[in-house]
């Protein structure tokens, strides 16, 4: 069984965890054991302090790199108000796909010029919330796209010119889960660069006097560590900024590189060194604008979720149940599982557990998590170190932040849970557990 070891233990969680001297794990200042009491669980622990550092750190570094840069949070991974705010004062822009995200950004005062909308399937509602609010910058995904936008900016936004990215399919392997790679030929996201495609695109949107067609867009898949994949796309899209020049005049005044960085999920994972990978991307950038005579002054995006904020997130469960199988195994099952993070069942992602309220024990057994949902594949750790554990333990399972709440669901009619903000010893609750009344609220007799 593994050692605990000290500091290394806490590498996964955020930046303001600790033990405290009764042994329980501390967040932004908070004892998650006092945390779980207040709040019940399961819960899902923010930390301020990781989110703005994680934030501000992405800014500095692509700002470095590039005078005219802007970092997009894509805020599929997670969003609420909250983090609106948050981000909002960090001036970062956005990546949307949905009216609420929108709407969440519009209530937090969001530069509307600094949203970008995405999606394979925008509909007209969407579409029109977006040009009410003032957003002017839509990535292309299909060849539907461009006639509907061109339609309703005609009757909402009659005097704007929106502008457009073409999403490229760069067929290029990201190698990652196959349900997160999306650059391949065979891909519901984006237009293909061999197959022609993207060029039919990109003619289409010249034949409209209302869309400027600025850029070009490429997200290979999420939770990449492959860097070399993500240089070759960035090759095949320079190519094809290079090819439209010399065809039809193109000229590329934004480049949006996608996000897709990688966050550790566990010991034997390495987060992606966003300093060094956004240093040798600006520089292939450079070389590659230079060396096929493009725009060298183009606005440089990127757009993470995960990499933002997945480690400044924690969940915490209750352990309700020590079922052990003789010869086969022991199955802790806890309050909480597929309906919170059904990445286990999804992509086999593969977490890591703590024992909050004995953070300091030695690891003595090896445990399967299993979540309180009817369906046998609802295990969220399937081999856990873990000290001796008991009913009415907590676990902590770390980088909590990005894509469980925001892909949580109501299976077995079990609330979704509630999300607390710790920073500096206080916590704020950011969203209460759903009642009751709040599951049983939509259905009419
Ligand atoms: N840009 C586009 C166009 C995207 O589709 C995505 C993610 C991102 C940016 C942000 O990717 P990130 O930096 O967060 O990897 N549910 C999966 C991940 C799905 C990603 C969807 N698109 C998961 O739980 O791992």
């Amino acid at each position: 069984m593994e050692k605990s070891s000290g500091m290394s233990r806490l590498e996964l969680f955020p930046d303001t965890a600790r033990v405290n001297a009764a042994s329980h794990l501390e967040i932004g200042g908070c004892d998650t054991t006092a945390l779980a009491a207040q709040f019940g669980t399961p819960l899902y622990v923010f930390d301020q302090a990781t989110l703005r550092a994680q934030a501000r750190d992405a800014l500095r570094v692509l700002r470095a790199q590039w005078d005219d840069a802007l970092l997009l949070y894509a805020t599929k991974a997670y969003w609420a108000p909250f983090l609106a705010r948050l981000y909002r004062e960090l001036a970062l822009g956005l990546d949307v796909t949905s009216e609420a995200e929108m709407a969440i950004a519009q209530n937090a005062g969001f530069d509307p010029t600094t949203i970008y909308v995405h999606g394979n399937n925008k509909t007209s509602a969407e579409l029109g919330a977006a040009l009410a609010m003032g957003i002017t910058h839509f990535v292309v995904d299909n060849l539907d796209d461009a006639p509907r936008l061109a339609a309703l900016g005609a009757e909402l936004a009659p005097s704007r010119r929106l502008r457009l990215l073409i999403r490229l399919s760069p067929n290029i392997d990201a190698h990652t889960h196959r349900y997160m790679t999306t650059g391949v030929a065979d891909s519901k996201f984006g237009l293909g660069i061999a197959d022609g495609m993207a060029e039919r695109a990109a003619r289409q949107i010249g034949a409209y006097a209302n869309l400027d067609l600025v850029g070009l867009h490429f997200h290979i898949g999420s939770q990449v560590f492959d860097t070399d994949a993500l240089r070759e796309a960035l090759h095949a899209v320079l190519d094809t900024a290079q090819a439209w020049r010399d065809t039809f005049g193109f000229t590329l005044r934004e480049l949006n590189i996608g996000g897709g960085w990688g966050v550790a999920y566990n010991d034997s994972q390495r987060t992606l060194d966003v300093e060094s990978f956004l240093q040798n991307t600006a520089r292939l950038l450079r070389e590659g604008l230079r060396a096929r005579g493009l725009n060298e002054n183009l606005k440089l995006i990127a757009e993470p979720g995960r990499g933002l904020i997945a480690r400044a997130g924690v969940a915490l469960y209750r352990v309700g149940a020590v079922k052990e199988i003789p010869a086969v195994r022991t199955y802790l099952a806890v309050d909480g599982g597929m309906g919170d993070n059904v990445r286990p069942a999804l992509y086999n992602a593969a977490y890591q557990a703590f024992l909050a309220n004995r953070f300091d024990e030695n690891n003595a057994r090896e445990y399967a998590i299993a979540g309180r949902y009817c369906e046998q594949g609802d295990v969220l750790i399937e081999r856990a170190a873990l000290p001796e554990t008991r009913v009415g333990d907590l676990l902590a399972i770390p980088v909590a932040g990005a894509y469980q709440l925001p892909m949580a669901s109501n299976y077995n009619l079990i609330p979704r849970p509630a999300v607390v903000l710790v920073n500096e010893k206080r916590a704020r609750l950011v969203r209460r557990r759903e009642t009751l009344e709040d599951i049983l609220a939509c259905d009419l007799d």
